[in-house]
């Protein structure tokens, strides 16, 4: 098979913001206790924040990481994760029935988040609480000293503040598993005046309204529309969360799910844009996928889980190859879509649905999806180019006219350096792709990362890395065509110089 792209370096669709690269770690499972925190593991730093897994995490270099939940922040007292440890208190957390111990809380991610290269994107509770705990926060964070609550800050032992710019106004406040769900009209009311008093606190602070948790949802797009009536003018990003999985075992519809994506991405736009025209405004709503990534391996065995445990297993998908290739259409669509996108966290980023795996006491290792992750995350900065594309298509059971190829081209001029990420979605044949690059003629190909495996549901384990890039891609010029064989059901990085 055969497809077509064509190039040119004036057609920018914007530069990438490197917070599309972000991740999150919520207090549940072992994401955070066994996670990044485990005070007796051999690896544990002085603050007992395992090595092993920060350098896993640096490689990937995060920009920003999104604390502390996710369905937990909904009845999370942050002032229990501060002060001296031994007089924490060990909550039981309603959202995920287990108990939070509360050794690690806003302080010790703030160092934590450091330590990784990372920024914090904070969201504070709007399920229990409202505009005063969170405006306390902000202070707590933010505020340099001489206050009540920036100076507790400094008694618990930080004398600087920790200058948290991203806050989110609470998760998924739309969903009947969230701990105080609201209507849009309510969520609307409150997440306007709690942003109001944040941003009177800190002007210098950027804002999250929650969108709907999901495409699917009932109430969506209805939830943007009037949630957007009150917080417009506050906010400065709405949130997107999606989830894939592969529940039918059917790998083609699978890999086409990433349409699905497209049009939520677009629906969420036309909405601000839509407020945006009602409201006479000037500022241009920017979006935050503040959550995606596969999830579906772990929902039998979450469902059988015992109540009141402190961090027991949970969502820890095992992924396979084709939840590689998964991840890797996910990106490839956020950077196409860079002039909206600014900010995106691959929800997670240790053991809970994540591509960081831990044994208690033992290993740290990377699963199918991280590669592809540290792909676009190492070499997907700079601005996005407009693909065209013309590729054979496929119909599934749900979509229609998918193109097997997929790409997203980086340039980052100063660098000199044109990235191409490219995904053959045919899972029986090898596709050339020609990529017309009359402007960078001058650039040698300089590696050809490959992501595949015979075996689409081969996984990774502790000491077994069966899915890892190999160097062996095949690219090479005709004239000003770059002709790419991509072999089927793979993931590819050229690298240009
Ligand atoms: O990431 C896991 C959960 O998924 C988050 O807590 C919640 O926001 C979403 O439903």
């Amino acid at each position: 098979k055969k497809a077509n792209v064509l190039l040119d370096k004036g057609a920018v669709i914007a530069e990438v913001d490197e917070r599309i690269y972000g991740s999150f770690i919520e207090h549940m499972g072992r994401a955070v206790y066994g996670g990044i925190y485990e005070p007796d593991h051999p690896e544990a730093d002085e603050q007992g924040f395992r090595q092993d897994v920060l350098a896993l995490i640096r490689q990937l270099h995060v920009p920003i990481i999104r604390y502390p939940g996710g369905n937990m922040v909904s009845a999370y007292n942050w002032e229990d994760g501060t002060g001296p440890k031994e007089n924490r208190p060990r909550k039981l957390d309603p959202a995920w029935q287990v108990i939070e111990t509360n050794q690690v809380g806003t302080n010790e991610f703030a160092d934590f988040a450091k330590k990784a290269g990372s920024e914090v994107m904070m969201a504070v509770n709007l399920g229990t609480r409202g505009i005063d705990a969170a405006r306390n926060l902000v202070e707590y964070c933010n505020h340099p000293g001489g206050s009540c609550w920036s100076d507790l800050r400094q008694k618990h032992g930080y004398p600087l503040p920790h200058h948290i710019k991203t806050w989110c106004l609470g998760n998924e406040m739309d969903g009947p598993w969230q701990i105080g769900q609201k209507t849009a009209g309510e969520y609307g009311r409150i997440a306007a005046e709690t942003g109001k008093a944040m941003k009177q606190i800190d002007p210098s602070i950027e804002l999250v309204t929650c969108g709907s948790s999901g495409a699917g949802m009932p109430t969506f797009p209805e939830w943007e529309a009037v949630t957007l009536e009150h917080t417009y003018e506050t906010a400065d990003y709405i949130s997107l969360h999606q989830y894939f999985g592969n529940e039918e075992n059917d790998s083609q519809n699978y890999l086409a799910s990433t349409i699905e994506l497209e049009r939520f991405i677009r629906t969420v736009t036309s909405v601000c844009d839509y407020l945006k025209a009602k409201k006479r405004s000037r500022k241009t709503m920017m979006l935050s996928f503040d959550e995606w990534n596969v999830w579906y391996h772990s929902k039998e065995a979450d469902e059988k889980q015992e109540l009141w445990q402190t961090a027991p297993p949970q969502l820890e998908d095992r992924y396979n190859m084709e939840d590689a290739l998964l991840v890797g259409g996910v990106l490839i669509t956020f950077l196409k879509h860079a002039d909206r996108i600014r900010m995106a966290c691959l929800a997670q980023l240790v053991n809970v649905i994540a591509p960081i795996v831990t044994e208690n006491g033992g290993g740290a290792w990377k699963q199918t999806i991280y590669y592809p992750y540290m792909h676009a995350s190492v070499f997907g900065r700079g601005v996005s180019l407009q693909a065209v594309v013309s590729s054979p298509a496929f119909d599934t059971k749900e979509f229609t006219d998918v193109p097997y190829v997929d790409t997203a081209v980086v340039w980052n001029e100063e660098k000199a350096e044109l990235t191409i990420f490219l995904l053959n979605k045919h899972l029986k044949e090898d596709v050339v792709v020609r990529y017309s690059l009359k402007d960078f003629t001058h650039y040698r190909v300089i590696e050809h990362l490959v992501l595949e495996h015979g075996n689409l549901k081969v996984k990774n384990t502790l000491g077994k890395e069966n899915v890892k890039p190999h160097r062996n891609g095949q690219s090479e010029w005709a004239g000003t065509d770059l002709q790419v064989k991509t072999n089927k059901a793979s993931w590819n990085v050229v690298r240009l110089q």
